[in-house]
């Protein structure tokens, strides 16, 4: 791993998240406001080449894994392209996506073509009605019939992400871990963060220790596994289940002395942590000619300038930062 990629307190960043749009096929509360949000002009959102050419100074460095985000990244029209042409660079092991898997099934066969190795799919409820009111828009049949063409596909796991709010979902913690018994999904509780626009609350967030509780109440085999130090999940399994049961505790256990990930958000800014607002265009310098070299300097210098956790805040219910949407989690 190139000098470029290690930040002042020693981790390597071998991990780039990549926001191909700003743009989302649902309206989640918790990710956006209803009058929805500001939109990049489509001139200033980098182009495939553009993305390809800077995911390629990132694996070139020492970047390994890459993860397409959004908005949402299956309404990106080039998307097969993008995954064709990204899965080709040489050092590169892992490309995945995160999706709300509206519109994956039917997408799906071609993108495991064109080199998808891993997915992520988010969805916050079982029940369909609660899906409407909480994404406001219909769909919910959709995202459970992507969970299990992925799964016949033969993704392993299928990680299924749901974010946790109280007087929402806390009540079906439980019946999402029975999607673990039969299937290889793993399903993971997410600490709800607050984000621009989503009008977080502390009584809205559920903690891990109390999530932990509920699940080890019902299902007494529950076992910690050993996770990697870059691992932002706890991961536990059950006897007898086919998949695993995760907890991501952004809020009460954050995993900063871990993170390997940088994001390049779909205006070409470099974010070198999820919360706070320090960013840098790589978009401006490569549209005015930069050389590689150049843009090197940049990223590596940003990445210099990361703070050791939660972007340098005590307290990030005040932060200020972007809305989820245009920064893909
Ligand atoms: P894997 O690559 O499979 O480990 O997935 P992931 O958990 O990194 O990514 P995903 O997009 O599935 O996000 C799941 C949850 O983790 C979301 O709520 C993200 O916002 C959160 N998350 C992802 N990366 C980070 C990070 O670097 N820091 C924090 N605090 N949360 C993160
Ligand atoms: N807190 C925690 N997770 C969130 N996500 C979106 N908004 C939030 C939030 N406020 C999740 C999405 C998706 C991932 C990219 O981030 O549900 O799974
Ligand atoms: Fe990394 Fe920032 Fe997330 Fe902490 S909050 S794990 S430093 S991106």
């Amino acid at each position: 791993v190139s000098d470029m990629l290690v930040d002042s307190f020693g981790r390597i960043h071998t991990y780039l998240r990549i926001s191909l749009t700003e743009r989302c096929n649902l309206r989640c509360k918790y990710c956006m406001p209803a009058e929805g949000v500001e939109l990049t002009p489509t001139a200033q959102v980098l182009t495939k080449d553009e993305i390809l050419r800077l995911a390629g100074l990132f694996v070139s460095s020492g970047v390994s894994k890459i993860r397409l985000t959004g908005g949402e990244p299956t309404i990106r029209k080039d998307i097969e392209d993008l995954c064709f042409e990204l899965s080709g660079l040489k050092g590169l092991e892992t490309l995945s996506m995160t999706t709300n898997g509206i519109v994956l099934a039917r997408k799906l066969p071609k993108l495991k073509e064109c080199g998808l190795t891993s997915l992520n799919i988010s969805v916050d409820t079982l029940v369909p009605a609660k899906f409407e009111l909480m994404t406001r828009r219909k769909g919910h049949n959709k995202v459970m019939d992507s969970i299990n063409a992925a799964v016949d596909l033969g993704y392993n796991p299928v990680k299924v992400n749901c974010v946790v709010m109280r007087g929402f979902n806390d009540d079906e913690i439980c019946d999402f871990v029975e999607l673990t018994r039969e299937k290889p999904i793993n399903v993971r509780f997410i600490e709800f963060m607050p984000f621009d626009g989503n009008v977080w609350n502390v009584k809205k967030l559920v903690p891990y220790s109390e999530m932990l509780d509920t699940v080890a109440k019902q299902f007494p085999s529950l076992k910690r596994v050993q996770d990697h130090p870059t691992e932002t999940a706890k991961n536990f399994t059950i006897d007898g289940h086919k998949g695993r049961v995760s907890f991501i505790t952004s809020m009460t256990e954050h995993f900063c002395a871990g993170c390997n990930r940088l994001r390049l958000l779909a205006d070409g800014n470099l974010k070198v942590c999820l919360f706070g607002p320090s960013e840098v265009s790589l978009r401006d310098p490569m549209r005015n000619g930069a050389e590689d070299h150049e843009l090197r300097e940049i990223i590596s210098a940003a990445v210099k300038r990361k703070k050791p956790s939660h972007a340098g805040m005590f307290d990030i219910a005040n932060r200020v930062n972007r809305p989820m949407i245009h920064i893909g989690g």
